[in-house]
């Protein structure tokens, strides 16, 4: 098969990586790709929001499928696109993809179909949204209801925190993705990422994780793409497995089939453990970023076949295995992410680093240049390993973080920690 492989992140490079081990696999595209993914796939410089061009391109290489990475491409309707022209396509539709697109249409899917959830309101003006805040009180959050590149979220710890995110949202900081605003109960408890692969008629769990959003240790400063991630996550017992499944994602995915928008693709729930049982707080509609790093490692079995499993509505009698190993990922980042950093720094050491056991460097914002590789971009690198606990899996990333010779780089030292606390037994 020939496939070609949309993004040019960490979870691209990952995925690239899965999908080139695979038998069934002649040829892998990647567009625009990054230094790591060209080692496992020809890079292509096309514009992945030209969807004629790359429909052009499919056609011209003989694509048999496209998986696609991000979400704004997935928003904007790639998949719709390549499908009209003929060509197979993983990952959801347009109108499926709003459950990552609108919040207010994920809020008022889980209201409908009963899916566990923070109490919410939907405004579009700041007048009704600011006497809303005022009389439900902080902490609460304000969320720009559009796609805002994972900005668009504010946890308020006070009123006036509130009070500026609604006028800041209001005033367009988000653009379109603003002029609408979702109002959510602040929810208390552990945070989860939990992944399942949906074929439009029927899902079926891949793994959990947890991802480590703030930029520094201890859980501090600003919110960030995410800057590490491991799996699986000792927190997600087979009990509450089970109820993430059957009152979340299985509903949501015969609701969205009921109402004539089917979810085909990765539904990835961001799911907070709260002392009533888990509670939605977000759909994402691809995989996680740094979580599909983690998840690729675990997986044993052939991707490929899962993909177009998915793809083609035949994943009831489908299985994967996976290594029951725990692996992490450790995000090494350009200093000053998520504001502003810059791009050109060279990094060296990465082959050194690799030879540790269990280790596996995935490249985000690279590029190689005169035989070198440089930075170019925010997160930049996913220094990966498995281990046979997840403090083992840790120390294995750690020591690779520590030969990699990039002093314009930084990452933090503590990802993980809930789980190895629980190793520990501390
Ligand atoms: P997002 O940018 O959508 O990934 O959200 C950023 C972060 O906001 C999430 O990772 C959560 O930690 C937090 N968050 C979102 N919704 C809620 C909520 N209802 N209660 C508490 N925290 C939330
Ligand atoms: N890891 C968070 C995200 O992919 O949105």
């Amino acid at each position: 098969m020939n496939i070609l492989l949309l993004g040019s992140g960490g979870r691209e490079h990952a995925l690239a990586w899965k999908i080139a081990a695979s038998p069934l696999v002649t040829k892998l595209w990647c567009a625009p790709g990054n230094a790591g993914m060209a080692r496992e796939a020809e890079c292509v410089a096309l514009n992945v929001a030209d969807h004629a061009a790359v429909i052009e391109f499919c056609k011209r290489c003989a694509v048999d499928l496209v998986v696609v990475g991000p979400e704004t491409p997935l928003a904007a309707g790639i998949v719709d696109d390549l499908a009209a022209a003929g060509i197979k396509a993983f990952g959801p539709s347009k109108k499926a993809a709003q459950l990552e697109g609108s919040k207010g249409f994920t809020k008022d899917l889980c209201n409908e179909f009963n899916i566990p959830t923070g109490t919410y309101r939907r405004f579009d003006n700041a007048k009704d949204a600011l006497a809303y805040v005022r009389a439900q009180g902080a902490p609460i959050v304000v969320k720009a209801d559009g796609l805002a590149a994972g900005k668009g979220v504010v946890v308020a710890k006070t009123l006036p925190e509130a009070e500026a995110a609604i006028a800041m949202m209001f005033d367009g900081a988000f653009g379109a993705a603003g002029a609408e605003v979702v109002i959510e109960e602040y929810l208390t408890g552990r945070e989860i990422s939990f992944f399942a692969l949906c074929d439009g008629g029927t899902a079926i769990p891949l793994a959990t994780a947890q991802d480590h959003k703030r930029a520094f240790d201890h859980d501090e400063g600003p919110n960030t793409g995410g800057m590490g991630a491991y799996s699986p996550t000792p927190f997600v017992t087979a009990e509450v497995h089970d109820q993430i499944m059957t009152r979340i994602v299985l509903p949501t995915v015969a609701g969205m089939k009921n109402r004539g928008t089917p979810f085909k693709g990765v539904l990835y729930a961001g799911v907070m453990l709260t002392a009533q049982g888990p509670k939605l707080f977000e759909y994402n509609v691809r995989f996680g970023d740094p979580e599909c790093q983690v998840l690729m490692l675990r997986m044993m079995s052939d991707i490929v076949p899962a993909l177009l499993a998915a793809c083609d509505g035949q994943l009831k009698n489908f299985d994967l295995r996976w290594y029951p190993e725990p692996a992490l990922t450790v995000v090494m980042a350009a200093k000053g992410y998520p504001g502003d950093y810059i791009k050109g720094t060279r990094i060296d050491g990465l082959d050194d680093a690799a030879t540790i056991e269990g280790v596996e460097i995935f490249h985000a914002g690279t590029i190689l240049k005169d035989g070198a590789i440089l930075a170019n971009g925010g997160r930049v690198l996913n220094v990966c390993a498995m281990g046979r606990t997840v403090t083992e899996a840790k120390e294995r990333a750690y020591q690779a973080v520590d030969r990699i010779k990039w002093p314009e780089g930084f990452c933090r030292r503590d990802i993980a920690w809930q789980a190895v606390e629980t190793e520990l037994g501390r």
